[in-house]
């Protein structure tokens, strides 16, 4: 005779299968590459199509759907899986973006163009007028790291200047200047047209870039954030975001435990 109790419990794969109805299907695997920056979506389907992706250990057919908190994905045998909940955004900042996670005059912040969850906050800060490339993460211990003078990885900027930069002033950029907090460490300056200099900085003083332009007599008329350590993406426009890539990752992570100062 069954138990009546027992039959008042649903079978334990239905009660699975109910689960699963309502859990989320997951992401398909070609986004899923593609905001990791494995490229675009074609450029990942086509990764799918070549038989170089698997899941699980499964060579991963178009399509299909994955769950990164539990599927293990990998490219060419590398894992696209991060530390879980940690996220990593590259945005590049338009002008008039603030880079703080709120503002008392009511401007747009760089948190409000990223998504809200995870919260995450901006690694070092570009001033309101400079545009470019700024790093956002919820890794403290990453951003702690990056931020740290003695690891500071390189910043570079293009900075449209006012007048012709001559070969004095160009040299003291390089040399050093003296600000009112201090000589400038040892910066990469080029002039690649009249006008327009390529400024490498490892240092993060407040608005150093334009203070030291300035000071030999050339006032910063634009200025752009092109690389920070290893992250480059000439591809992203202002106001983009998207998610570090595994590789761009590991560079970073390099970077900040002070093995490389940049990838050229
Ligand atoms: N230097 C500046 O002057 N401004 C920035 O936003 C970054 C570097």
């Amino acid at each position: 005779m069954p138990d009546p109790e027992r039959e008042l419990e649903p079978p334990l794969w239905e009660q699975w299968a109910a689960k699963s109805a309502a859990m989320p299907q997951g992401e398909r695997l070609q986004k899923v590459l593609a905001t990791r920056g494995w490229g675009s979506r074609r450029v990942c389907e086509d990764l799918i199509a070549d038989g170089r992706v698997t899941v699980n250990g499964d060579v991963a057919v178009l399509g299909r759907r994955v769950d990164t908190e539990v599927d293990l994905v990998e490219v060419d045998g590398v894992p696209l899986g991060v530390k879980p909940g940690l996220v990593y955004y590259l945005l590049n900042k338009p002008v008039g973006v603030v880079t703080t996670a709120s503002d008392p005059q009511g401007r747009r912040t760089v948190v409000e163009i990223v998504p809200a969850e995870p919260r995450v906050y901006p690694v070092g800060r570009l001033d309101v007028a400079t545009e470019g490339l700024l790093l956002l993460t919820n890794d403290g211990d990453l951003a702690h790291r990056l931020a740290h003078p003695s690891h500071g990885v390189e910043k570079e900027y293009l900075a449209e200047v006012e007048g012709t930069v001559g070969g004095g002033a160009l040299r003291r950029l390089r040399d050093g200047v003296e600000l009112d907090d201090g000589v400038t460490a040892p910066a990469k300056v080029s002039q690649p047209s009249p006008g327009l200099l390529r400024i490498t900085i490892h240092e993060g003083r407040n608005r150093q870039v334009r203070r030291m332009c300035e000071a030999v007599g050339h006032p910063v008329t634009r200025l752009v954030r092109v690389r920070i350590g290893p992250l480059r993406d000439a591809k992203l426009r202002p106001g983009e975001w998207r998610e570090l890539g595994q590789h761009e990752l590991k560079a970073l992570v390099e970077a900040a435990a002070g093995g490389t100062r940049g990838v050229r």
